[in-house]
C-alpha cells in the first residue's frame, strides 16, 4: 500500500558504528552488526583490510563464499584477477586498502546445485543499510582515489543512477555529502566479470586500462 513502511526501511548499520573509533575498533564493532538481516546464515562480517594509510581504496560489492569463510575481502578467484590487474596497471596491491560496499555474504540455494551457496546481489536498501561502515572507513583513511569495482560499488559511492557501462574508466568527483567526499572516484567493472566473460583476455585488458586511469590520478 502506498505510504506504508516496509520493515526494510529500518535497516541501518548506523547504531552499530562507534563514534571516534579507529579502523581496528570499527572492525571489532562490525563483527556484531545486525543492522540488516544479511548477517543471518553467514560465517562472519567481512570488514575491509589493507594499508590504513593507503592513497587508493578499492571497493567491491560484497564478500563471496571464500571471503565469508576466511573473513577477508577478495581472497577468492576474483581477488586473484584483481591483484594481477592492479600490478599490471602499476598499483601495488600491498599499498591499497580493500573493502566491500556490503560486509556480509548474501546468497541463495538452488536445488540443482545442492548445498552450494550461490551469490545473490544485495538490494539497494541493504546497500544503503551498510553504507555507514564504508563511510566510516573512508573518513579514517582519506584516500586520494577510490576505485569502484562494479555497479554495486558505484551505486554505493555515486548514487543509484550510476551506470558502470557509461562511467567506467573516467575520473569522477565524489559528492560532497557522499561517502567518498574529497576523493576522485574511478569506476571499473567487477573483476568477477573477467571470470564470467567469453573473451576473458579482452575484458581483463579493459579492467587494466581502467585501473591505469586510477594509477595516473595517483601520479
Ligand atoms: N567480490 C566482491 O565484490 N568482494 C569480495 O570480497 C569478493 C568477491
Amino acid at each position: 500500500m502506498a505510504g506504508t513502511k516496509s520493515p526494510e526501511d529500518a535497516y541501518t548499520a548506523a547504531p552499530f558504528v562507534p563514534e571516534g573509533a579507529d579502523l581496528g575498533a570499527l572492525r571489532e564493532a562490525a563483527a556484531g552488526c545486525h543492522g540488516c538481516p544479511l548477517h543471518r546464515g553467514t560465517t562472519q562480517t567481512v570488514f575491509g583490510a589493507g594499508d590504513p594509510d593507503a592513497r587508493v581504496v578499492l571497493v567491491g560489492e560484497q564478500p563471496g563464499d571464500q571471503e565469508d569463510r576466511q573473513g577477508k575481502p577478495f581472497v577468492g578467484p576474483a581477488g586473484k584477477v584483481l591483484d594481477r590487474a592492479l600490478d599490471e596497471a602499476g598499483i601495488d596491491p600491498d599499498e591499497t586498502y580493500i573493502t566491500n560496499a556490503v560486509k556480509h555474504f548474501k546468497f541463495t540455494h538452488v536445488p540443482e546445485r545442492g548445498k552450494r551457496r550461490i551469490h545473490k546481489p544485495p538490494s539497494l536498501r541493504e546497500l544503503s543499510a551498510c553504507g555507514p561502515w564504508l563511510e566510516a572507513e573512508l573518513e579514517l583513511i582519506e584516500p586520494e582515489v577510490v576505485v569502484a569495482l562494479g555497479a554495486t560499488a558505484g551505486k554505493a559511492l555515486l548514487g543509484s543512477s550510476f551506470r558502470v557501462t557509461k562511467e567506467r574508466g573516467t575520473r569522477l568527483e565524489g559528492d560532497p555529502s557522499g561517502p567518498a567526499r574529497g576523493a576522485l572516484i574511478v569506476p571499473t567493472i567487477h573483476p568477477s566479470a573477467v571470470l564470467r566473460a567469453d573473451d576473458r583476455e579482452a575484458v581483463y585488458e579493459g579492467l587494466v586500462a581502467d585501473l591505469r586511469v586510477a594509477a595516473e590520478a595517483l601520479g
